[in-house]
């Protein structure tokens, strides 16, 4: 196994539907503007990779009532719990990484799910490649890597208030150093020459979140769960109480008891 890939193993996430879909509205926001960037008229395959819940995949399922539309993710805790959904919508459980279609779809989607897989050099252009003739590839991921919680996130493993102290593993922290998600330019770059229509784009989003320590709940639903997950007992009662506290000194609650959580995000869209 390469150094890339055991980093990407050791972010085992191990996820919880309902801490995820705490703010299911922001989260599902920059989902449906992606949707709406779609030009594709009546595809008849869709799959909606690392789709967790599915709510997403509903959505695209209503738009296309007559596709064939499957979910597909790796984790049978966010999978929805039925092989086959009334509406149609297939759930297979399978790791986005090896997966390939049986039948060319016109549109692949995904939402939030591709920074978790390492090796976008190899694995975009991969997934455009699986398209059929006037097929779209439609993704949007987080750019959080560099947001002041994920910088924290990562100060506060190797230095957590108490001098000499370093939380985790060496593997830990390697693979929470990791940045999976390249820059637009980048991303352009990758997949310009496998492109008909190529459309990329950020959006930082000013997200307004209420509650206590309302940072912290979000990043644990999703970029802080595989250190949550790899750090001991004693570990965590160091870790939390660190990296709470700094992120309430980093996003203050404001007057109205509010807290401003600006969040980046980047779109791809193309169509081959
Ligand atoms: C942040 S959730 C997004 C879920 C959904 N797309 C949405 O927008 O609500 C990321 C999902 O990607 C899935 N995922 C991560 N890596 C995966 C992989 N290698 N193969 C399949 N699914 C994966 C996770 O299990 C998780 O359900």
């Amino acid at each position: 196994m390469t150094e890339t890939n055991r980093a990407a193993r050791v972010a085992s996430t191990g996820w919880s539907p309902k801490q995820y879909l705490k703010f299911a509205d922001h989260r599902l926001r920059p989902a449906i503007e992606l949707l709406h960037r779609v030009p594709i008229e009546s595809p008849e395959t869709i799959y909606d990779l690392g789709c967790g819940t599915g709510d997403v995949t509903r959505l695209i399922a209503a738009r296309w009532p007559s596709a064939t539309v499957c979910g597909l993710d790796n984790s049978l805790e966010m999978l929805p719990k039925v092989e086959v959904e009334p509406g149609g919508i297939e759930w297979i459980e399978a790791d986005i990484e090896c997966w390939t279609p049986a039948k060319k779809p016109e549109l692949i989607y995904s939402n939030a799910a591709l920074q978790w897989l390492p090796d976008h050099q190899q694995l975009l252009p991969r997934l455009a490649g699986l398209l059929s003739a006037g097929g779209c590839l439609a993704i949007q991921m987080p750019l959080s890597w560099a947001a002041i919680s994920h910088r924290l996130m990562r100060e506060t493993l190797v230095d957590c208030g108490i001098p000499g102290r370093i939380l985790g593993t060496d593997e830990l922290r390697a693979a929470a150093a990791q940045n999976w998600v390249a820059d637009a330019e980048t991303c352009f770059d990758l997949l310009d020459g496998c492109a008909e229509n190529l459309d990329i784009w950020e959006t930082e989003y000013l997200q307004v979140l209420s509650g206590t320590d309302p940072v912290f709940e979000w990043v644990q639903g999703t970029g802080l769960r595989p250190i949550l997950n790899a750090l001991d007992d004693d570990e965590l009662n160091i870790f939390v109480p660190t990296y709470k506290k700094r992120l309430r000194e980093a996003y203050p609650v404001r007057s109205n008891g509010q807290t401003l959580y600006p969040f980046r995000r980047l779109f791809v869209v193309l169509t081959v």
